[in-house]
């Protein structure tokens, strides 16, 4: 695949309009030397832009363009759509969001416009089109950058406008009332409905159990799916306006990882080249930041994607902002690289002194210096980038394990009221990640309806927590382990069909012959409590960990026991973890949410049987590897922690690995990283 830039972007967020023009130049000559070779500019500069509905004011942005075009710095252009101009709010106050709580949003903040109204894709639209009319065809111009965060803060809109466009969104999918009563179960507390008019948003003063459930959940997951599409019109509007004057720039948003609200993989079908700003907190564990990654590519189709935001120290917005230690900002780039990144990129480039960032780090901080520790280790870090990250641009991820990771699910599972509120998605997906990651096996991450073909490609497909099967999907799962493949599925999986109807007849549902059990009851695991289970890894020997959150009580049916409940409660005995070998593959259950120790002992077990390799490396060191299309592996091996690793290698090499140390090895031999 070729690289989609010519060269790799170190860059980032760059707003110098909340400074005095004469001090722009200083900021360049200062990120110059630090290899900043990108800058994105105007994300939030709608109010200057158009002071005044129609009437717009191109000056300022012309003079930024032009600074960064005398420095040789790329340009990733911003439509600034994401935060709403004061006087669109005053003059039209309902292109402003309605919160889930009726609360009408006024003048302020950002990510806070409401997605159907037609005053605000009108002026979006308008806007994205003048901007791109303006600097199609600059020649510093490598990406267009549409909107910023969309669904970040602001949450869904629940107003008139939104619900109007729902009802017709209803009557388009259902056709008739009988119909969308019989897929949200309507006769359940009288809700039954006589005509679609009668439909109201899942708002908390109606339906809405807090901001996530509902009490009609087929309610809650449709609007999420309209939002969802609401939104994504929004960005193909601005897309298209785009294209009208530049046929061929990339074009992209900023997606945020796990993020709940969006589908991100019906967005990655429209976009260019997918981006995402990568904000790991405290206690973020690297695998899941890896995860991340790999979900984003996933979204990506597979291709290499942007990280387009990072901070080259603390964030401001977590509760406590922990400073970057030193080599983490290399650490966390490089990660990226290794999981599908070509590109590098901070928010941002300068520090603001006002507004309620101002305490977010950036490369040149209120010091106004070359001589923080920050700028220092970006200005390290773009050497380093500059030197050695060209070469692995273009290139793929080659993996033989899928983990699915699908939005509807998310919602699905995260709004159910019972068994438990202890499951959170993103978590129960990372607990699997995290025994592939810890062995160094390569993931793609996939959606639950891949097609066969897709499922093909993989010796493994692991599925968490897959409660809400689509149609197809047990169909294709079943003829991918006919076929010989492994899939490793289990609690609370095969419950839901597309409409979050619960489908008779036992659960797993759809996946009870494939998986060979009949899960009778789901047991809540109370929080810090566990069930003890001891899983049965070969040749007679046992390992004694434990399932949480939920337990499932399994009937096997056709499948061999692998782990069984322990403790007195009165499953004790029973299978917590079953194999069923179906035609030249196995399907295993795993019916609790099994600790690190269980998972880790169960995936020595699953990795073999579908014959994956996997690299033994100490605890905290990542070795993954990118393969260009001539076939050159590069491979990358982060010690993802701040404590000194030593890898003595099977193959007698012995590698020391200070804190957030990074290597870089091109088919096997060492690319040393320039001196610093
Ligand atoms: C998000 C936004 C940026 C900035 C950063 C701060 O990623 O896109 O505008 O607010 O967060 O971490
Ligand atoms: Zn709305």
């Amino acid at each position: 695949m070729t690289a989609m830039f010519g060269d790799f972007l170190f860059g980032g967020d760059y707003n110098p309009e909340q400074w005095p023009q004469e001090s722009w130049e200083h900021d360049l000559e200062l990120l110059g030397r630090a290899h900043i070779n990108e800058a994105t500019i105007n994300v939030f500069s709608w109010a200057l832009l158009e002071p005044s509905e129609g009437d717009y004011d191109f000056s300022m942005l012309d003079a930024i363009v032009a600074s960064l075009d005398r420095h040789g710095v790329r340009i990733v252009m911003a439509t600034g759509t994401a935060a709403v101009p004061a006087w669109m709010a005053r003059r039209y106050p309902h292109v402003m969001r309605k919160g889930v709580d009726g609360t009408q949003q006024v003048f302020g903040g950002r990510h806070n416009f409401c997605p159907s109204s037609p005053k605000y894709r009108e002026r979006a639209r308008a806007l994205a089109s003048a901007v791109a009319r303006r600097y199609a065809g600059h020649p510093g111009l490598v990406a267009w950058h549409v909107n910023n965060e969309y669904g970040n803060g602001g949450g869904y809109c629940y107003c008139e406008t939104c619900a109007a466009a729902f009802r017709n969104w209803l009557r388009a999918r259902y056709g008739t009332v009988d119909a969308l009563n019989r897929a949200w179960c309507m006769n359940f507390w009288s809700h039954t409905i006589h005509d679609f008019d009668e439909v109201v948003p899942p708002v908390t003063y109606g339906d809405g159990i807090g901001t996530d459930k509902c009490v009609i959940s087929g309610l809650q997951i449709d609007y999420r799916r309209f939002q969802n599409e609401q939104m994504l019109d929004c960005f193909r509007l601005e897309r298209d306006a785009i294209r009208e004057s530049d046929a061929s720039t990339p074009i992209t948003t900023n997606l945020m990882g796990t993020f709940k609200d969006l589908d991100y993989f019906a967005w990655g079908r429209e976009m260019d080249v997918v981006s995402w700003d990568n904000y790991p907190g405290m206690d973020t564990q690297p695998s899941f930041t890896a995860m991340c990654h790999d979900l984003m590519r996933g979204v990506g189709g597979g291709r290499p994607f942007m990280l387009m935001e990072q901070t080259p120290n603390q964030q401001n917005w977590f509760p406590y902002c922990k400073v970057k230690r030193p080599g983490e900002v290399g650490k966390l780039s490089w990660q990226a690289v290794a999981h599908g990144a070509d590109t590098v990129q901070f928010f941002q480039l300068k520090q603001s002194v006002g507004g309620c960032e101002r305490f977010h780090g950036a490369v040149i901080g209120h010091d106004d210096s070359d001589r923080s520790r920050t700028y220092r280790e970006v200005a390290a870090l773009g050497a380093d980038v500059a030197a050695r990250a060209k070469r692995i641009m273009g290139s793929h991820v080659d993996a033989k394990v899928a983990v699915v990771f699908d939005w509807e699910n998310y919602w699905s599972l995260e709004g159910c009221v019972g068994p438990t509120q202890g499951l959170r998605y993103p978590d129960e997906v990372h607990r699997f990640y995290r025994a592939l990651w810890k062995r160094n096996v390569a993931v793609d991450v996939i959606e639950s309806t891949a097609d066969l073909e897709t499922l093909r490609r993989y010796d493994l497909v692991v599925a968490p927590t897959l409660i809400m099967v689509k149609p197809g999907v047990a169909d294709n799962l079943e003829r991918y382990v006919e076929g010989g493949g492994v899939l490793v599925t289990g609690y609370m999986s095969g419950i839901h069909d597309e409409h979050d109807l619960v489908v008779e007849g036992g659960y797993p549902g759809p996946l009870r012959g494939l998986c060979g059990v009949w899960v009778e009851e789901i047991d809540a695991v109370a929080p810090g409590a566990n069930v003890p289970v001891r899983l049965d890894v070969g040749d007679g020997a046992a390992v004694d960990c434990a399932g949480e959150i939920v337990a499932s009580i399994i009937e096997p049916e056709g499948a061999r026991t692998l782990a069984t409940y322990g403790g007195d409660d009165f499953y004790a005995g029973t299978p917590a973890v079953t194999a069923h070998d179906v035609g030249d593959g196995r399907a295993i259950f795993v019916g609790t949410a099994l600790d690190e120790d269980g998972i880790d002992a169960l995936f020595d077990d699953v990795l073999h049987a579908a014959g994956v390799a996997t690299i033994d490396a100490p605890n905290d060191v990542e070795v993954a590897s990118r393969v260009g299309d001539d076939g050159t592996v590069y491979t990358i091996v982060t010690n993802t922690g701040d404590e000194t690793r030593v890898w003595e290698r099977e193959d007698g090499g012995r590698i020391v690995l200070d804190p957030f140390a990074v290597l870089l090895f091109e088919d096997g031999v060492p690319v040393a990283a320039p001196a610093r």
